[in-house]
């Protein structure tokens, strides 16, 4: 018989049920700009309400959720940014990452439907790509991947040595931060991104804001099916993982493979499981977002990850964690 200790109680299912509620909160705060606005001195509830234009009940309501959430600290009737918000949520900060916290918020109505998503039986191989992004969607997706992708880039470079590479190509590269970051850290080195025919001319905008255009350049492709560029000896993918099938990534990881320098090397990126499935949570709930779209995507565990690569014929195939829970990186050296 359980004691009164063991015996499980509704508290984790009700807080499961109702997160959505934190994820609104969040969001509405960054679409308001409350962080910036607690960070330009409106730290009171009252101030909060001047400065948001709300009511002093909304202000107050917003204000109470988001100190319970700890995005915000109280002291008595003032109140201030948490040390990731300070950092990452007032928009003049180097690091703001305000759009990527937006970046799923388009498919809220469609996540409210999920359970007749599970009941589809269609396939979409290019998933929510399929449908044909205008430029300016690509745009706003890649402020929003370039937002959180600058910090990933800059922690990449400065985990793997690049001093000796000659050129990069990154598939499905965006707005080809990955190959910004390099080419600023190492002079010698050129890239190419590779991705879908709107996205380039957006990665073109990021290249140039850069002064990047004579070292990295853009090129329109689909990675599942077209050739791709030969003569790099460094690929990259990442953040696009859970967006594919086993089998569609382990033929792009083989085929990487045929196109990479003899001697270079290839980094996969992504949100994955660990190699007993039981978790973390980001990579499982990517994986499932997937229905949303339709596509063959699922996620893909450190191991099965490490597998594509070494039927893919890499040798010194390893996994390193990259963001702790959200990303790691399987790395591999094709023989020279
Ligand atoms: C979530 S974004 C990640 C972008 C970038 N790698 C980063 O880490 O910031 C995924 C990118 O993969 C691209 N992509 C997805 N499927 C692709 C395909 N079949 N061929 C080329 N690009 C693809 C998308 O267009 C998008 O730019």
């Amino acid at each position: 018989m359980s004691t009164p200790a063991s015996r499980p109680d509704t508290t984790r299912l009700q807080r499961l049920a109702h997160s959505y509620r934190d994820a609104a909160a969040l969001m509405a705060a960054v679409e308001l700009g409350l962080f910036t606005q607690v960070a330009l001195g409106a730290d009171t509830e009252a101030a909060v309400a001047r400065a948001l234009d709300l009511t002093p009940t909304n202000a107050e309501r917003l204000v109470t959720a988001c100190v319970a959430l700890g995005l915000l600290i109280r002291d008595g009737e003032r109140v201030a940014n948490a040390p990731d918000v300070a950092r990452f949520l007032v928009d003049w900060e180097p690091t703001y990452a305000g759009p990527w916290m937006l970046f799923s918020k388009p498919d809220w109505n469609e996540w409210g439907r999920l359970s007749t998503h599970l009941k589809r039986r269609d396939i979409v191989v290019l998933g929510k790509y399929a449908q044909g992004f205008s430029v300016e969607q690509a745009r706003r997706y890649h402020e929003a991947t370039y937002s959180i992708g600058m910090g990933a880039a800059r922690r990449f470079v400065r985990q793997v040595d690049l001093a000796g590479r000659r050129q990069i190509l990154d598939l499905g590269g965006g707005s080809g931060c990955y190959c910004i970051v390099a080419a600023q850290r190492h002079p010698q080195l050129r890239a190419i991104v590779l991705d879908l025919p709107p996205v380039v001319e957006v990665t073109r905008e990021f290249i140039a804001s850069h002064g990047l255009a004579d070292r990295v350049t853009a090129q329109a492709g689909d990675f599942t099916r077209d050739p791709l560029p030969a003569g790099s000896d460094v690929m990259i993918m990442a953040s696009n993982l859970p967006q594919y099938s086993r089998e569609i990534i382990q033929a792009v990881v083989s085929r990487a493979f045929a196109a990479l320098q003899p001697g270079g090397e290839m980094h996969l990126i992504g949100e994955m499981l660990d190699a007993a499935r039981t978790g973390p949570r980001d990579p499982a709930l990517w994986g499932l977002a997937e229905a949303l779209w339709g596509s063959t995507g699922i996620a893909h565990s450190v191991a099965e990850c490490r597998d594509y690569f070494e039927r893919a014929g890499f040798r010194s195939v390893a996994a390193h964690e990259f963001v702790p829970g959200i990303l790691t990186r399987v790395t591999g050296i094709r023989p020279a």
